[in-house]
């Protein structure tokens, strides 16, 4: 059993998140991203917050995915628009988060093959992650599922009373499954 009381045997299912999920989603990513240089938000978030960042994405019809097991949520990954100008509107921006205690067990990557699925779905061409250059768990989880970097911008965070650079590592979908959806 993992820290995370999580048996290797558990049966992990990946579904859209809903508000019953907020208060799990907002103590995975105030552990995993606020406390660490994960994230570059500097104080934790509020469930109202992440109520609000829900509603955003679900509006937009961008998804936020969790993955449970025993009815506990050990992560969640979504995504939204890159950036807000019509010529973005293939190309969207993820985040992933599993739960301390969760790792390392292929959660993360559930996670991220059904987010990419949806993505494809959806006629996107690219996803793109904002790392932490530092972030060598997460840089080496990307680099695994196909994410190739394409572009380190130093010294843009500050966090912890340090600068920090961002990675952007991006996957590119073949032209083939966005020509399906290509005006
Ligand atoms: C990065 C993160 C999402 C990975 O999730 P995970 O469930 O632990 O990863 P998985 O078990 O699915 O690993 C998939 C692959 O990623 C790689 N990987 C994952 N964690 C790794 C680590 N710590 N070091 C090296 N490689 C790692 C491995 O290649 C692994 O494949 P393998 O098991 O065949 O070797 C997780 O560590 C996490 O939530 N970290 C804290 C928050 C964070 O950094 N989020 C990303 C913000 S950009």
């Amino acid at each position: 059993m993992s820290a995370h009381g999580v048996p290797p045997s558990a049966t992990v299912t990946i579904r859209p998140a809903t508000e019953a999920d907020l208060e799990a989603i907002t103590r995975i990513y105030n552990d995993a991203g606020v406390g660490t240089t994960a994230s570059y938000d500097l104080e934790p978030v509020s469930v109202d917050e992440r109520r609000e960042w829900l509603e955003r994405h679900t509006s937009s019809n961008h998804p936020v995915l969790v993955a449970v097991a025993d009815g506990e949520v050990l992560g969640f990954a979504g995504y939204g628009s890159f950036r807000d100008k019509a010529g973005y509107g293939q190309t969207v921006e993820h985040s992933v988060y599993v739960a301390d205690g969760a790792r390392a067990l292929g959660v993360g990557r559930m996670l991220m093959l059904a987010l990419i699925d949806r993505a494809r779905g959806d006629g996107i061409h690219v996803m793109v992650g904002v790392l932490d250059a530092d972030n060598d768990a997460s840089v080496a989880f990307h680099r695994k599922l196909g994410f190739v970097e394409v572009g380190r911008m130093p010294q843009v965070g500050r966090k912890f009373d340090r600068w920090l650079d961002a990675l952007l590592m991006q996957l590119t979908f073949p032209a083939d499954g966005n020509e399906l959806r290509t005006q």
